[in-house]
């Protein structure tokens, strides 16, 4: 019989990995914490029309990576309905936000997630079809202050604040091909995005015949989705079409000016990205993405996010302008460990406290009450199992902890303990009540 495996584009976690994940996890709480968010959980599927509606028909995500499947009714009072595994989370919360009225409380609502994705892209590294983000979402209506300008700058700043955090550097002239760049730019509004949208189109009419066949069904259908396109052999054509730059009215200038200085007087670096449309349709006025180029090769975007001051309106909700962004914990995990890997650290799980050695089966109750009182007191152990011989045990326990006692029958009857600590070489004799003590005077 042939094994199963996992499938194309999804792997297992396994442990010490796990640990990693865990760290960066608690790190990035502490820091959404810190800035006024709240976790929300969404569901994993969602409704087909969710993500036609908020993300875009035309875009990649949607036409080409969406894994969707059409549910049975299983009664009579049941419809069938087209369900997908949501590809990205930002519509699942804006939908959130208009199921609950989060709108009606008239504050700024600033929600966090962290949890899987689903895309079916071509598997490499750092590319997979079951990923992970950790994003964040700050909307509200607009008396809220969720349209200011200073949403953008925090969200920003909070993402540089996170990166540090996690011992990602920022890029420099020392470190050039390590640390995070930021890329920013501004696509408009629904104002001035058209005469943008009816400019490129104008532009793309006499080049399109020479451009992919994509680029060719998007420059009627959705022109903006053509500043995507990955096809090497478009490129040239398409850094030649106008900039939507040159086409921000006053206040989407005004907007992304204000974004700017903020950005400079957090003294937080970034380079203007006129391409950088992103490929969902909800985007309006600022976009952004961070790369880091350790470890992650060509796919090198860390994280993306933007504005989308129209996506609630888009999904029959309420105005509610919102901005957000999310990051590959996938590929912010490989930059860790590239990064730890070029400074020799060893990203291994933590060592436990201690490792018991039952020696016999008739000091297994005792190992496993020992074991009891000292997790009990908040330290980590392992208890052994009574088959082992000594010498075993001290070369298993060597492995996981960074001390051993020996549980023989006379420890049990005398209730004094031998523990030998890995990193001095040196062996104690104390009495049982003592044990914690030592544990944590040792550390
Ligand atoms: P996105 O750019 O499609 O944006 O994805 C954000 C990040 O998810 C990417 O920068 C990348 O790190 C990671 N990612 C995407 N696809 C994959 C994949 N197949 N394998 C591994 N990592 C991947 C969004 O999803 C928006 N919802 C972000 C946002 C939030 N905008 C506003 N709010």
């Amino acid at each position: 019989m042939s094994t199963l495996k996992a499938v194309r584009g999804t792997r297992d976690l396994l442990p010490p990995e796990t640990a990693l994940w865990n760290r960066v996890e608690a790190t990035v709480r502490a820091v959404f914490a810190r800035y006024g968010f709240g976790e929300i959980r969404t569901p994993v599927f969602e409704d087909t029309q969710l993500f036609v509606r908020g993300v875009g028909e035309e875009t990649d995500v949607v036409s080409k990576e969406m894994y969707t499947w059409e549910d049975r009714a299983r009664a009579a009072s049941e419809k069938a309905q087209s369900l997908t595994l949501r590809p990205e989370n930002t519509a699942g919360v804006v939908r959130a936000y208009i199921e609950h009225k989060l709108g009606d409380t008239g504050m700024l609502q600033k929600l966090y997630y962290i949890g899987p994705q689903f895309r079916r892209e071509r598997p490499q590294r750092g590319r997979y079809r079951q990923f992970w983000q950790i994003g964040a979402e700050v909307l509200g209506p607009q008396s809220s202050g969720a349209e200011s300008a200073l949403r953008d700058a925090e969200v920003l700043e909070m993402l540089a604040t996170m990166l540090d955090e996690l011992g990602i550097p920022r890029a420099s002239a020392a470190n050039g091909e390590t640390g995070w760049r930021l890329a920013l730019n501004s696509v408009g509004s629904s104002t001035d995005r058209p005469q943008y949208l009816a400019a490129l189109k104008a532009a793309l009419e006499p080049v399109k015949a020479a451009l992919c066949e994509d680029c060719q069904r998007r420059a009627e259908t959705n022109p903006l989705r053509v500043l995507d396109c990955k096809v090497p052999e478009d490129q040239a054509t398409i850094d030649g079409l106008p900039k939507i730059a040159e086409f921000l009215d006053a206040a989407s200038t005004e907007h992304f000016a204000q974004v700017r200085a903020a950005l400079d007087a957090c003294g937080i670096p970034y380079r203007i990205e006129p391409r950088l449309v992103r490929g969902l349709d909800y985007y309006t006025r600022t976009t952004f993405e961070f790369t880091a180029v350790s470890g992650l090769g060509t796919q090198n975007a860390l994280l993306g996010g933007g504005r989308y001051d129209g996506l609630s309106e888009m999904l029959g909700g309420p105005k509610a302008p919102g901005i957000g962004f999310a990051i590959g914990e996938d590929r912010l995990i490989l930059t860790l460990q590239a990064l730890a890997a070029a400074a020799e650290v060893q990203q291994g799980a933590e060592e436990l406290d201690i490792y018991i050695a039952p020696l016999g089966v008739r000091q297994n109750a005792a190992a496993l009450t020992l074991a009891r009182e000292l997790r009990g007191a908040g330290l980590s152990a392992e208890v052994g199992d009574g088959s082992f011989r000594v010498k075993k045990s001290f070369e298993l326990a060597d492995k996981l902890a960074r001390r051993i006692v020996l549980l023989g029958e006379d420890e049990v009857a005398s209730g004094v303990l031998t523990v030998k600590s890995f990193a001095t070489g040196e062996q104690t004799k104390i009495p049982r009540a003592e044990l914690i003590a030592l544990c944590r005077a040792q550390g």
